[in-house]
Order: C-alpha cells, then structure tokens, then sequence
C-alpha cells in the first residue's frame, strides 16, 4: 500500500531549523522561522508564563477530559483583549472555542466555511506558506491577488476587488496585523474600506491575528479587525498566542465566530465541536491554561504586557537599525522600518537566498522574507556586509 505514496518535501520553513541547526559556523545568522528572539539569540520562556505554569503546577487537581472546545476560562479570558474591553461579546453574538495553536484555528475556521458552503477563498499573496497548504488539503479552491504594491503599501484596490466581486460561496482571507511574510499592514484608513466592501457584500471574513501586540501595541493591532466586525453579521476570527505569549511549541490558539444572534453563535459550534472532535478531538490543555491563569491576575499580566513591550521595541530597534543603514548592495532597507511585526522580505532572488545561507551562514526562507528579530546590534553589520556583496 505504502509504494502508492509519493515522497514529499518537508516544510521549507520548518526545514531550515534543521538546516540551520546542522550549520557549524559560529556567526551564522538563523532569520528563519518566525520565533522571537532577545539581543543573545534565545528564544525563553516568558517570566509571566513561568510564573503561570508554577500555579498550575500547585493546583491543577485534576488532567481529565476538557472537551473539544478546550479551556473557555482561557477563550473567555482573551476575548477583551482582543475585541474589545467595553463588550467582547458584541452583545452575544462572539464566541470561541481553543484550538491546538493558530494553525488549528485557521484549519478550523476553513473547515468550518466549508461545511457551510464556501468553496473559494481568496487570499493576498504572499502569504504564510501553510495558508495555501491547508486549503489544499481540505480541497478548497485558492484564489489569489496581490498583497502589496510595488511601492511598498498594502495593495487596497486588490482586497476591495477580492472582496466586492465575489459572493456567498467565497471567503475573503486576510492578516489582522503583522503580515506574514511581508510586514505590510493595512493602514486604518484601509481597514475603514475593507469594513465598508464587507458589509456591502456577501463575501465572507476569516481574520487570522497571529502577531497580536508585535506590531504597535495589543489594541493598535486589532483596530483594524474590529473595524470590520464593527459592520459585519458574520465573521471567523482565527487567533495565535504562539507568539504574543512565547507559547510556539505548547500549541495555544483560539477559533471565534462573529454571528448574526446567539442561535446562529450555537449552530456554527455545534459544527466547529465536531469538526474540532473529528481532528484533534480536544487541544492540549497546558498553555492555555497557563494563559488564562495570567489573564485573571493583574500582576502577572502586566508583566506579560510589560515583556510583550520589551519585544517589540527591540524589534522597532532593528527596524530603524535597517532603515538608517539604508541600503545594502541593491536592496533599499528603509521600507523596513516602517513594517510591522517579526517579518519583511528582501526582494532577492532564491539564489542570492542559497548564496546568504551557504557563503554567510545567514539563514532565511527561499522567499528572501526574513525574521527581524534574529538580528541584533551584534550581527546586523555582518548582515548588512553580506547582503551588499550577493545583492549587487
Ligand atoms: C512562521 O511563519 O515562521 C511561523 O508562523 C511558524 C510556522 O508555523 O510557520
């Protein structure tokens, strides 16, 4: 039976950890998969977490069965902050349930638009690379567009397009901040008339928020989502804290739906509660619960918040780092510093990529995009040597 497979690559992203890991130079540079880094290249533990997990530790009583919607302490917990403190049920009409990461909220949210009927999604590319993965897999039809423009600045017209010329059987994918691969956020401006091309049509929204807080600040980064559910009956809400909590390998995310009234809310999880059962049957509870124990305690969240700040201005630090350098051989580094979020992407060939990783040590996806925050005051003149000698 076996023989009737046939080999496939490995992811490319998860594929260069490998890579990068086999790599004995010491200065090698790793701007490959998207995971924090601090000024000494680790990636820790959050002290907030830390601290979270040692009172589970203490007095979790119990590891028996949850269910498939996971922690709703934990989904419950999240809801303010990321629609809102003044009502984040939007008068009952939002709901979530946990889902293993982020991934397992995108896979869910398009398995769930699938059963009702959604059998087109258009995303802007590029686009994190499991996006068109997934949709593969669950035999939904891909559509692109454009995400940017050459200018740099997020392509408007062509989500508008996406958004207005299609119907009821197609969703509309989009970023709610830090967009991955290629930094390029919407502007609020923009948010204003992706909300209004929504509520005009009959397209569906399905908002992936991975990067919440990395961006300008964790209310910064969901204005623009919130614009949208402001004018919307219906919308899916697929939501990471592999990052803004540290959490990558613990598997933390969250899937909300935005309906109509509480009856539809009941219906679209009757259906998310199956599809959830029939994959993973619950997600693993830990991170989660490590999460909401910081949610409902002031201190412990103000020192999460407080170590989400520290992140992002050393991110901010890198981009204007980059920017002040101004260009390195033909690659112009000042759109850098105003992106948002751990990624940009070097307009460089897959070879100029090859000659980065093999000549420099300096590790990035085939796609030139690169994760900012693996560079630090320490590498970044070696980088930018680097890149002005391939890049010419
Ligand atoms: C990335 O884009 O590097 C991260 O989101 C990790 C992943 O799962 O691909």
């Amino acid at each position: 039976m076996l023989d009737r497979l046939s080999p496939q690559a490995p992811d490319a992203l998860l594929a260069l950890i490998r890579l990068h890991a086999a790599d004995p130079r010491e200065d090698k540079i790793d701007l490959g998969v998207g995971v924090y880094r601090t000024e000494d290249g680790a990636t820790p533990v959050f002290a907030a977490i830390k601290a979270a997990e040692q009172v589970l530790l203490d007095t979790q009583e119990s590891k028996s069965y949850l269910g498939p919607e996971g922690d709703m302490g934990f989904v419950a917990a999240l809801m303010p902050y990321i629609f809102g403190a003044g009502d984040p049920t939007m008068g009952g009409r939002i709901q979530g349930m946990q889902t293993p990461g982020g991934t397992g909220a995108v896979r869910l949210a398009l398995a769930l638009a699938q059963k009702a009927g959604i059998t087109r999604v258009c995303m802007g590319v590029p686009s994190w690379p499991n996006h068109a993965q997934i949709l593969a897999d669950l035999g939904l039809e891909l559509v692109t567009f454009p995400h940017a423009r050459h200018d740099g600045t997020a392509d408007l017209d062509a989500v508008l397009d996406a958004i207005e010329q299609n119907g009821p059987d197609t969703a509309v994918l989009i970023h709610g901040c830090c967009h991955n691969p290629t930094g390029i956020d919407y502007t609020p401006d923009d948010w204003d008339m992706i909300a209004d091309g929504f509520a005009s049509s009959s397209t569906f929204p399905i908002i992936d928020t991975a990067y919440q807080g990395l961006g300008h600040g964790m209310e910064e980064d969901a204005a623009g989502m919130r614009k949208v559910l402001a004018k919307v009956p219906e919308a899916f809400i697929a939501y990471s804290c592999d990052k803004n909590f540290g959490q990558y390998r613990d598997r933390v995310g969250a899937f909300y739906v935005l309906a109509k009234d509480a009856g539809a809310l009941d219906t679209a999880f009757s259906n998310a509660n199956a599809l959830a059962r029939a994959a993973w049957s619950m997600p693993p509870d830990h991170g989660g619960a490590a999460v909401r124990i910081i949610l409902r305690d002031a201190t412990m969240t103000a020192q999460w918040l407080a170590e989400l700040d520290t992140m992002r201005a050393r991110m901010r630090q890198v981009r204007d780092a980059l920017a002040k350098a101004g260009s390195a051989g033909r690659v112009d580094l000042t759109p850098l510093g105003h992106q948002n979020g751990l990624f940009s992407m070097l307009p460089i060939t897959k070879e100029e990529v090859a000659t980065l990783r093999e000549q420099h040590g300096i590790y990035m996806a085939a796609s030139g995009r690169i994760n900012i925050a693996g560079l630090t005051p320490s590498n970044l003149p070696k980088f930018i040597a680097a890149l002005a000698a391939v890049a010419v």
